[in-house]
């Protein structure tokens, strides 16, 4: 067990692997977002991107490409293929005659954190790929890239991940303690404006980093749950889910399995930012013009018979790590048969958080300030 509650680890890697619980057997949900998102994509290259834009220097027959936050796949290869593709339809329409010898190499960069299954993501590259396949490991809230090198930057599920938790959620004296919860939803006040502040400081960093390594007219795609402006966060399936795993922890703090402390000191560093929200922090960036805006309702494709289940099995595949880290690794099957029990006794909470749209996707398009 751990007695490491002070400190937060920056890194949470999805299960690596392909077993029950990995991450490439469960990110379905993640995989409908790219297929929502794929149309808007297209749409995007297709009206925003201008090959004109980019000096034939920064061009010189190659074109770059990142995926921020990658995981596992298959994820990132499809939406990868996705985005290659319209980009290859916008040069064809582009190039006209010279088309196809002025054509780009391709190269992806498969970017996530350091302790990421970079092993299981290489081992399973689509072998037909027209692309050079690079990885890059380290937190996107950093410098990745060379100044003014990529064409096109997405990241999908990722940057709603906290760098860190806000240390005064674990300070008994603060008005931010978040004693018997494990996430700002039905919290103290205080407890969101620590959240909100955190997600603030790292949205900034990553966007400032993007704006160095993104070449004026480049474009940056971000797909990520969001909260609909003025709907409180409680309502939405991820927060409802939270919500549900907080509770089971506290059950099992109270039959004893793990200790009251543990829970009191345990925080997810997930946060779910508003449209109107993501707006004002680009904004403050300046770097980058919002072109696209949307919110879309992921689940209005999953059939609701089987969402108790594939929840839990997408939270698990997402949490075990950070909870085995926490509570133990003899603890971790209770603690997700007791979220699917509650899924099913609140069936109908989760299924009526399934009415807003929760994804976001934002195309961003770097301009010279
Ligand atoms: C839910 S997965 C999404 C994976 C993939 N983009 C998809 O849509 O299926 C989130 C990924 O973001 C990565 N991640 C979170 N914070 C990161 C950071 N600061 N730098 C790089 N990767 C990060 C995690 O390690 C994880 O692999």
């Amino acid at each position: 067990m751990s007695n490491n509650t002070a400190i937060t680890p920056e890194s949470y890697p999805m299960k690596g692997g392909d077993s029950t619980y990995s991450y490439a057997k469960n990110s379905s949900f993640q995989k409908s977002a790219t297929n929502i998102a794929k149309s808007m994509i297209d749409e995007a290259i297709t009206d925003y991107l201008d090959i004109k834009d980019f000096s034939s220097a920064s061009l010189n027959n190659k074109f770059h490409i990142a995926d921020l936050g990658c995981s596992v796949g298959p994820n990132t290869f499809i939406s990868m293929q996705n985005i290659l593709e319209a980009v290859q339809q916008k040069y064809q329409s582009q190039l006209g005659d010279q088309y196809p010898h002025k054509f780009p190499d391709f190269q992806i960069f498969f970017n996530d954190h350091v302790s990421n299954d970079f092993n299981t993501l290489f081992s399973s590259l689509p072998p037909e790929r027209q692309y050079f396949a690079v990885g890059v490991p380290g937190s996107f809230h950093g410098r990745l890239f060379p100044n003014s090198s990529l064409h096109f930057v997405q990241s999908s599920y990722a940057v709603h991940w906290l760098s860190n938790l806000p240390e005064e959620l674990l300070d008994k004296n603060s008005p931010a303690w978040n004693g018997g919860r494990i996430h700002y939803i039905n919290a103290d006040d205080e407890v969101g404006k620590a959240y909100v502040a955190q997600f603030a400081k790292d949205m900034a960093s990553f966007l400032d980093a993007r704006a160095k390594e993104i070449m004026v007219g480049g474009m940056m795609v971000l797909i990520m749950p969001s909260t609909p402006n003025d709907v409180p966060h409680s309502r939405i399936p991820s927060g409802v889910m939270f919500d549900l795993l907080g509770s089971s922890l506290m059950d099992m703090a109270k039959e004893e399995l793990i200790s009251e402390a543990q829970v009191d000191s345990f925080n997810l560093p997930l946060y779910a930012a508003s449209p109107k929200e993501m707006t004002e922090l680009i904004n403050q960036n300046g770097f980058f013009s919002i072109v696209r805006m949307e919110l879309n309702n992921l689940f209005s494709c999953i059939d609701s018979q089987t969402t108790g289940k594939s929840c839990t099995m997408h939270l698990r595949a997402a949490l075990e790590g950070i909870i085995v880290k926490h509570f133990g690794s003899k603890v971790i099957d209770e603690v997700f048969h007791r979220l699917y029990e509650k899924t099913q006794e609140f069936s109908e909470r989760l299924e009526s958080s399934y009415k807003e749209g929760t994804q976001l996707v934002l195309v961003l398009k770097r301009k010279l300030k």
